[in-house]
């Protein structure tokens, strides 16, 4: 396993970040699903995985905290944890309930401290969050929310509970305002193959000593020889979905960038992408399973610069109609 330091805080973590969205059964009753998950986090622990990504909204949360409970590494973990205030529709920044969601994922966690905090500033209704009226409307409240957030974050700091705090900017317009406020170290953002808006702010996120945290890799599993021929697919796979139509177009791009196919595999490839940018310090992967864990740790990240800058102009191209 190899580890990054982030540039805004002293923490070393490891490059891959275990994703948890998916590696459990949400009802909280143990299941096939649940004792694969248990298995590889476990797994990943072991080979030196030292960050994982949780939220309560993913509800998968009472496995995590059941595994960490009594492990021995227990203290060796790094946690990042989504904190959504203002939540959807929510007219404003409530400090009282960013201590809460914080101080919950401490107990579910059996955790001392969250080393990252991703603060996602929605309090617009869900349908508007990536639109322009969105962006007004967060925008606006940016300075009241960041001001409220910086004294309530300050205060976890000093009583050790909270390291960093990271912002999940949504759209491209409020990463350029969150890139800039001193209250955030730097981004968590989507960045793979497929997402590659972030780019931009590369260089000024390393002039500000700033930090990025890539999610979802493998494009939330289109990256993977498995899926990346659509019409292979099974019918009812969700990836023939209508929403996963624009992806697939982006993948056209792709692979006319790198030429027809990656030399390894399209998952090492698109793991390697999303961390060949040296201000990018971990990302995290969707890991469902011990073989998902294999490959991640198999990949050499042989991914050139030129490589990102050049899908990052193809599909900006193809974005701008070109
Ligand atoms: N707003 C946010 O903050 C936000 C949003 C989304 C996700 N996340 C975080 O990011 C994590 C990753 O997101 P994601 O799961 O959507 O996307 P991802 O990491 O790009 O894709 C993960 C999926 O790819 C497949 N996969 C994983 N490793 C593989 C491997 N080595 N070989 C082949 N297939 C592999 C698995 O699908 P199958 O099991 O179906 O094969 C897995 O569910 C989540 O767990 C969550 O922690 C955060």
């Amino acid at each position: 396993m190899q580890y990054r330091e982030l540039s805004s805080y002293e923490l070393t973590v490891s490059e891959l970040c275990f994703g948890t969205m998916r590696y459990a059964a949400k009802s909280g009753i143990p299941d096939e699903r649940s004792s694969a998950g248990t298995q590889a986090l476990e797994e990943a622990i072991e080979r030196g995985v030292n960050f994982i990504h949780s939220s309560y909204e993913y509800r998968t949360r009472w496995l995590t905290g059941a595994i960490l409970r009594k492990h021995p590494k227990r203290n060796d973990l790094h946690h990042i944890i989504k904190v959504n205030v203002p939540d959807w529709e929510e007219p404003r920044f409530d400090a009282r309930k960013f201590r809460t969601q914080v101080e919950t994922a401490l107990h579910e966690l059996s955790a001392d401290r969250i080393a990252v905090v991703q603060h996602l500033q929605r309090g617009v209704a869900r349908a508007d969050i990536t639109s322009e009226a969105g962006d007004v409307h967060r925008l606006q409240q940016f300075d009241e929310v960041t001001s409220e957030l910086g004294e309530v974050a300050e205060k976890l700091r000093e009583e050790g509970k909270i390291g960093a705090v990271l912002s999940f900017p949504y759209t491209v317009a409020y990463a350029r305002r969150a890139v800039e406020a001193p209250v955030y170290s730097g981004l968590v953002a989507y960045f793979n193959p497929l997402e590659t808006e972030m780019y931009e702010f590369f260089p000024r996120l390393e002039e500000l000593n700033k930090d990025f945290i890539s999610i979802r890799p493998l494009a939330g599993g289109i990256l993977t020889d498995r899926r990346v021929e659509r019409d292979t697919l099974p019918p009812d796979d969700r990836m023939r979905e209508e929403k996963f139509d624009d992806s697939y177009l982006r993948l056209g791009v792709v692979r006319q960038a790198i030429g027809t196919r990656p030399l390894d595999s399209w998952q090492q490839f698109a793991f390697c992408f999303s961390l060949a940018h040296p201000v990018i310090k971990s990302t995290v992967l969707g890991i469902n399973t011990v073989e998902h864990l294999g490959t991640a740790l198999q990949a050499e990240n042989n991914v050139p610069l030129d490589v990102l800058e050049k899908i990052y102009r193809m599909s900006q191209g193809f974005r701008d109609g070109e």
